[in-house]
């Protein structure tokens, strides 16, 4: 199953060994990419990609006939998988996975603040890992209906999700919301559903109409969606189109996991046929440690995104009108607030389990 969806047993989606360094045949777009952070602040990034590019620099994304999925199987776009999932390096390289002893291999504007948000979002993976292999032990043990192996695997789901809950809160201590809000937020936009470019991008040299991609966010995230398939908790409406479209954003494997997943015979329906009230427990307190953390979330997403913008709204700075536009909508291009409750209050939902 682990090389079947492309997961690590230890780091869950995680890429396990990132590259920092590729063949020459792409030395000048690493050196662009290695110096973003620079060449952005110098306004010279735009020039000298301009300077750079030929219709050749297609053939290393991929074939430039089909938009929708390049060669990787990700569309032309900084996702979540490049920015974290596939983005990290030890500085030792015999020490630990522990935030000190971790670095990005490439970063964006928002100095401290850029590196603790994508790495806490890496180490919210890594938590994830346990809750990964839980959930592939209750789809096996689905199919012999064992229970106590269902059991068991739902326990790990719900410890992952607590300790997923706890290294979230590492985002405090290494995350400012101003940077965050202020510069961060803006590089990882994109260019479907933002107000700021609201007919997209246009891509020279692949095709004469704009074209329409949602910028980074952890909505790319292939775990909650992995969890919310297996305790089959299905969200309704747009909620549920932005959720299903996040899913082109991720690794094919991983999404093959999510559909795979999805379209196992319903968890949720054999624990209500069930008997077991065991069972029933393990399932309520697995939903419950996911409302958890999406409160958490929740919270999280007031003190970064809704509190800095309404300060910067205050202040009617016209120079912060990028960040007042984003003010509502997410980087993923959600009506942030609107589509977050809507996701935990469809999760808390499934609380109810009527026998
Ligand atoms: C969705 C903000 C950290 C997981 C979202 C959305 C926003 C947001 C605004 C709405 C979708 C969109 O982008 O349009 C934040 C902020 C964070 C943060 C401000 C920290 C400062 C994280 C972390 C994770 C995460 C660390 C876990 C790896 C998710 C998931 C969704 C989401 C799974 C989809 C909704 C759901 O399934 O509950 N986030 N996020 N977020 N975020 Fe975060
Ligand atoms: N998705 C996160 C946001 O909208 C990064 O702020």
């Amino acid at each position: 199953d682990f090389d079947a969806f492309d997961i690590s047993e230890e780091l869950g989606f995680l890429l396990e060994e990132p590259l920092t360094n590729l063949p020459d045949y792409y030395r000048v777009w690493l050196d662009l990419a290695n110096n973003l952070t620079d060449l952005i602040e110098s306004h010279k990034l735009r020039d000298l990609v301009h300077k750079r590019w030929d219709s050749s620099a297609w053939d290393m994304y991929g074939r430039k006939d089909n938009m929708g999925l390049l060669r990787l199987g990700l569309p032309p776009i900084l996702t979540y998988a490049d920015s974290v999932l596939a983005n990290w390096k030890l500085k030792n390289p015999t020490g630990d996975m522990e935030i000190g002893n971790m670095d990005l291999i490439f970063s964006f504007p928002g100095g401290e603040s850029c590196r603790g948000f994508f790495i806490v979002s890496l180490l919210v993976e890594m938590a994830a890992s346990s809750g990964i292999t839980g959930a592939l032990e209750v789809m096996h043990a689905m199919k012999t209906l064992e229970l106590s192996g269902i059991q068991k695997g739902l326990v790990k789901v719900t410890q992952s999700l607590k300790k997923m809950k706890e290294t979230f809160k590492l985002m405090h201590n290494h995350v400012d919301p101003t940077a965050f809000h202020g510069t961060l937020r803006i590089f990882v936009s994109g260019w479907r559903d933002n107000p700021m470019l609201p007919r997209g991008l246009l891509y020279e040299g692949v095709s004469n109409e704009p074209i329409l991609l949602s910028g980074g966010s952890a909505a790319q995230s292939s775990t909650i969606q992995c969890f919310d398939a297996l305790l089959c908790i299905q969200h309704e409406d747009e909620t549920r189109s932005f959720l299903t479209r996040m899913r082109e954003y991720m690794p094919p494997a991983h999404r093959q996991l999510i559909e795979t997943l999805s379209v196992c015979p319903s968890l949720r329906d054999f624990i209500l046929s069930s008997s077991s009230s065991d069972l029933c427990k393990a399932y309520k307190s697995c939903v419950s440690a996911l409302v958890d953390l999406r409160n958490y979330h929740l919270n999280t997403v007031a003190k970064y995104v809704v509190v800095p913008g309404n300060h910067a709204r205050a202040m009617g700075c016209p120079l912060r009108g990028v960040g007042t536009v984003l003010n509502d909508t997410g980087t993923g291009g959600s009506n942030l607030m609107v589509f977050l409750k809507s996701v935990r209050n469809t999760t808390q939902k499934a609380l109810i389990l009527e026998r």
